[in-house]
């Protein structure tokens, strides 16, 4: 037994994904940071837990279903798996993969519900409503676009009437506007909390949580004629995955010290509902709910009705996995929408990775065989570099505490590009052998070393290749932050290795 203290801890969440569709860019990118700030959390030696997972039950996925012609859970076993494969073709390490089909989330689900009852908070009504399908949501007739439009969807919603149980979110107003309060950072970036405030204040009315005229759903354990509304299946699972109401302890480790990562549209069930339901079960909300906003193309939200879906793979296929990933976390930061543009990842893909990264690379172990008989030098402990790479770890680090991607990238980047200007600067290929050129190349295997870690969580193949490249045994992920990243690891005596380029570069038209 030892008496260390015991390391921080870090659980990060995606959304689960509806398997009315198949995982398209949209998916990738929520999930992609989601893998990239475990990865970063894991060389902080944090212990991680990352959760994703499909959300099966509803009208919209029965619907699916039915359209096929097949039963909802085979509809659901063969979409849940196609993001899977998109997980695994994307270097995704999550640690659970939660499906709300299965028999520990049902449980985990009657629990919570019931505890809410037990509280008396849930109630009996008839309800009438205009409902949206897709959204899987209710909208008031002002909401809607034209009269009869969803806002988001932009389809007719529908007439749905009966009697079914209540949820008393009417009640929650106050103590949400005080939980905010006395928590200010919990939902990021700030205008997103503003949005979320704003929701509240408009005034809450109780919600209606089960449906009579469904049967593809979580039975309501008091009323099983019912099935719990989808959405209050969904939520749940956040908590489901780390043992509520089967292993409090387990619970308790990592509750309420969470990282949800959402996307703009269901800013309303993390930010308004979810916090009211889990104050009604007497449960502290999340500690942080980060929000981005839509990753559009040609101007529009992606769809299945809209026709305008890019799909992970087509993307891997022209820009390999590290390509994919740099582009959604460096280009397009969490908060605003961005555009997709392939024209922009192009664009991105050759200015940092073939020609930043890549040719550092190829220059440092091209020289390294002509001057050095191919063995790479020490970094000099007074190198010019030292500073300027102590300053990309502290800007890094903020950067992923920030949930930024784009900033802390850019930031490792500034190394990297310092790097190269060092060897433009003393043009060690026009050097004869000897003392002067080993200096600088040192320093320059020195800089490589230290980018493979901070790059490793988005470049999940090139990083540890570097690292290989440049004589080091292990692996980049293997290394602990920050003291690995200190100027001087890099040990001088390794075999340096040029191999094929990192990054072919790319033309305009793919
Ligand atoms: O809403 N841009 O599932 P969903 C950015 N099952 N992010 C996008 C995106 C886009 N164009 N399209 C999708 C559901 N996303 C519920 C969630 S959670 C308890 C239940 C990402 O399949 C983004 O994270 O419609 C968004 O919030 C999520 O996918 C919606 O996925
Ligand atoms: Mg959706």
């Amino acid at each position: 037994m030892s008496d260390q203290p015991e390391p921080p801890r870090f659980y990060v969440t995606t959304p689960i994904y509806y398997v009315n569709d198949v995982p398209h860019i949209g998916h990738a990118y929520t999930t992609v940071i989601a893998d990239a700030l475990a990865r970063w959390h894991r060389l902080l030696g944090h212990d991680t837990w990352f959760l994703t997972g499909t959300d099966e039950h509803g009208l919209k996925v029965q619907r699916a279903a039915e359209e096929r012609g097949i039963e909802p859970l085979a509809h659901a076993d063969a979409t849940s798996a196609r993001f899977r494969e998109a997980w695994a073709l994307l270097d995704i390490t999550y640690d659970d993969f939660i499906r709300t089909t299965e028999p520990r989330h049902r449980a985990a689900v009657q629990t919570l519900l019931e505890r809410i009852r037990a509280n008396g908070h849930i109630y009996e009504a008839t309800y009438a409503g205009l409902y949206c399908v897709a959204c899987e949501a209710y909208y008031n007739e002002a909401d809607l676009v034209d009269g009869e439009q969803c806002p988001i969807h932009l389809r007719p919603v529908e007439h749905l009437e009966e009697d079914n149980w209540f949820f008393r979110l009417s009640a929650f107003e106050q103590p949400l506007l005080d939980w905010y309060e006395a928590h200010p950072d919990a939902v990021q970036p700030a205008g997103k909390r503003n949005e979320a405030l704003g929701l509240i204040r408009q005034g809450l009315e109780d919600i209606s949580i089960s449906r009579r005229a469904l049967t593809w759903g979580i039975p309501v354990p008091w009323d099983p004629d019912q099935v719990f509304y989808v959405w209050y299946d969904a939520l749940t699972n956040y908590i489901t995955a780390i043992g509520y109401g089967e292993d409090e302890e387990r619970f308790g480790r990592w509750w309420p010290a969470v990282h949800h990562l959402i996307g703009k549209d269901i800013l309303r069930f993390h930010c308004v509902y979810w916090p009211a339901m889990l104050l009604a079960a007497g449960i502290e909300p999340p500690h942080r709910i980060h929000v981005h906003g839509y990753l559009l193309v040609g101007g529009e939200k992606m769809s299945k009705t809209r026709l305008n879906q890019i799909f992970p793979a087509d993307l891997v296929e022209d820009f390999g996995v590290d390509g994919f990933r740099y582009h959604f976390l460096r280009d397009q930061p969490v908060g605003p929408d961005g555009d997709f543009s392939y024209e922009g990842m192009v664009a991105r893909y050759n200015a940092d990775l073939a020609n930043n990264l890549g040719n550092l690379l190829s220059r440092v172990a091209t020289v390294v065989a002509k001057k050095c008989g191919g063995i790479g030098p020490a970094p000099r402990p007074d190198s010019p570099l030292a500073a300027v790479a102590a300053d990309a770890l502290a800007e890094t680090a903020a950067a992923w505490d920030a949930v930024q991607p784009s900033r802390a990238l850019d930031a490792t980047w500034r190394l990297i590009r310092e790097a190269n200007a060092h060897l433009e600067a003393h043009e060690p290929w026009k050097m004869d052998p000897g003392p002067a050129v080993e200096a600088v190349l040192g320093d320059a295997l020195e800089v490589l070393r230290i980018v493979a870690i901070l790059a490793s969580p988005a470049l999940t193949r090139a990083a540890p290749e570097v690292w290989t490249r440049i004589g080091l045994p292990g692996s980049p992920t293997e290394q602990r932050l920050p003291d690995a990243a200190a100027w001087g690891g890099y040990p001088g005596g390794l075999p340096v290795e040029k191999g094929a380029p990192l990054f072919p570069r790319r033309a305009a038209d793919g």
